[in-house]
């Protein structure tokens, strides 16, 4: 039996590009709680990106008559699993691509995290050449996704009837659309669970997750948490679900909703012209010169106001031509953050600057009162709602959370 965790007996660089990480015990003891199996006799159960078959050792351990198979693709880890537990069975190969006629139980474990793509930029660079095949071959593949989702689908596809899907994945399929139609897939497969556990889990790792359930066959949707003292608290529990995003909705988030307006039915909201762009335009210069301005990054947008003199983007742009890149940069509009922590972090742009950053909102009538709207948006009172609704799912603020952010009628005009 390997004597430590991946990540300390393999070489950071091989067992990084797969996404390896071992499950804290606690964590592995608590998902077979979660799974609620109604008998541990005679499963057949599977482990994808076994790693150290973590949760099968743990398994067997308690409950030896079971069958249990595990897929691992990296060969190092692999060979050393294989040579470890003789009694599983062990298939060195990529479970994204697996042709299985097997079907399980249970499915268990935790898949790898991360968007895949080069090395320079994204982390699980081991499946780069493969990505265009998982992008053809999994129906909820949506956007950069990531491979966690892509491991769900396919988890759920290889589940018996009434079998479960239990994974510890990020939070972030609860609430971005890259995973709108992983949401959709589950409410149509079965009844979701999700155990939303947070940031804290994995040593040295800020991501934020949650233990995902899925009992195949069933309705509905049920939402937990931990409490201060660890125990597990239902939010709510559902009977329908139709993949819509899952938040933290409760009696106090209704009543601070309750008479305003989404504010995506008051502004427009839109992303800003992405690095690339710019930079390939034929206007944007590497240094300062007549009539051009620095084009502004998020670390110029502070609450109430922007830093227009320290910036970091080291592209300048011509001020009076700021609106050829996009027509908004042109009028006196409100940025707001996208990654301030999850807080909502907003300012008036007075100078019409060009942004490379940040999402912009647009009145879609004239006659707001938009300093009003800025000093509500960066209220205590607001950031309270938010961080209520949504805890750490992302440390991102996405379009789709400021879209629904209720404004007070009275911010609103004559809407
Ligand atoms: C987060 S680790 C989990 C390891 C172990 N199951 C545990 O919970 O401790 C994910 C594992 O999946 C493996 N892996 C990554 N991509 C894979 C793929 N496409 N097919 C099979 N295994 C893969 C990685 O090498 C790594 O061992």
């Amino acid at each position: 039996m390997p004597d430590r965790p991946i990540e300390q007996l393999l070489e950071r660089d091989s067992w990084k590009s797969f996404g390896a990480v071992s499950t804290p015990p606690a964590i592995v003891q608590l998902m077979l709680e979660l799974a609620e199996m109604e008998s541990w006799q005679g499963l057949s159960i599977l482990e994808p990106g076994a790693g150290f078959c973590e949760f099968l050792q743990r398994i067997q351990a308690l409950h030896p008559n079971n069958h249990f198979a595990g897929i691992e693709l990296n060969p190092e880890i692999f060979q050393i699993a294989a040579s470890s537990y003789k009694s599983f069975q062990l298939i060195p190969a990529d479970f994204l691509l697996w042709d299985s006629r097997q079907k399980f139980d249970l499915v268990i474990g935790n898949p790898p995290y991360g968007i895949i793509g080069d090395k320079s930029h994204y982390p699980i660079h081991g499946l780069e050449q493969r990505k265009k095949t998982y992008q053809n071959i999994f129906q909820t593949w949506r956007g950069k996704y990531n491979i966690y989702g892509a491991f769900i689908e396919k988890a759920v596809r290889l589940l018996k009837p009434r079998g479960k899907l239990v994974f510890i994945v990020p939070a972030t399929f609860m609430l971005l659309d890259d995973f709108s139609r992983l949401r959709q897939f589950l409410a149509e497969q079965g009844r979701t669970r999700i155990y939303y556990l947070g940031p804290g889990v994995f040593e040295k790792k800020q991501v934020s997750t949650a233990i995902l359930v899925l009992d195949k066959g069933g309705k509905g949707i049920e939402l937990f948490q931990r409490d201060a003292s660890g125990r597990i608290r239902k939010c709510f529990a559902r009977e329908k679900y139709d993949g819509g995003i899952i938040r933290f909705e409760s009696s106090d988030t209704l009543a601070f909703e309750k008479g305003k307006i989404p504010l995506g039915q008051i502004f427009f909201i839109r992303f800003a012209a992405r690095s690339p762009e710019i930079k390939k335009h034929p206007l944007a210069a590497t240094r300062p010169g007549p009539g051009l301005v620095p084009v502004l990054t998020g670390s110029s947008l502070h609450p109430g106001w922007i830093d227009y003199d320290n910036t970091r983007s080291g592209i300048f742009f011509p001020l009076a031509r700021a609106s050829e890149l996009r027509k908004f940069y042109g009028q006196r509009h409100i940025v707001v953050g996208h990654t301030k922590g999850g807080k909502v972090v907003a300012a008036i742009d007075e100078r019409c600057y060009p942004w490379r950053e940040e999402m912009h909102l647009v009145p879609k009538k004239p006659g707001l009162n938009l300093e009003a709207v800025v000093g509500y948006l960066n209220s205590s009172e607001l950031q309270a709602y938010m961080k209520n609704l949504y805890r750490e799912i992302t440390p991102h603020l996405t379009i789709t959370q400021l879209k629904l952010l209720p404004l007070p009628q009275n911010l609103a005009g004559d809407f």
